[in-house]
């Protein structure tokens, strides 16, 4: 619970340094890769071929603007289960991270 905490900050701080990057560094790349693994893998399959929340592979976004998916990722979806990401990466993060799922 303490190192989750912990990491929490972690991450809020290292995106409130890079806040002003469009490009997260490497070291943030990796963090945010791991979090799609473990954290939105959780919902969306380890692979993120679906699983409670819907498949993240680029063949399912690439109908879908990056405004939608960048909006659904920063503030989550009201009366569904996708929670709001804001506290824990920035826009520049999110829009690089949607480039990610669509480029797998
Ligand atoms: C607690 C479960 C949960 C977690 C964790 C979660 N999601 Fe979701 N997500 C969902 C659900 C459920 C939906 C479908 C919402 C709806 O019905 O519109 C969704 C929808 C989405 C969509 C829109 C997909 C589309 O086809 O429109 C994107 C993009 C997305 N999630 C990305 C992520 C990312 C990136 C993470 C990790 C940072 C994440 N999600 C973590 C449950 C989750």
């Amino acid at each position: 619970m303490i190192k989750k905490l912990l990491l929490t900050g972690c991450l809020i701080a290292t995106s409130f340094i890079h806040a002003s990057q469009a490009e997260p560094t490497s070291a943030r790349q990796t963090e945010l890769h791991n979090l799609l693994k473990n954290d939105c893998g959780a919902c969306h399959g380890l692979t993120l071929q679906g699983g409670m929340g819907p498949a993240l592979l680029p063949e399912k976004l690439a109908g879908k603007p990056d405004e939608l998916l960048v909006t659904t990722i920063l503030e989550g979806r009201k009366g569904t289960a996708m929670p709001p990401w804001k506290p824990f990466m920035n826009r520049d993060e999110v829009v690089w991270l949607v480039g990610v799922l669509r480029n797998r």
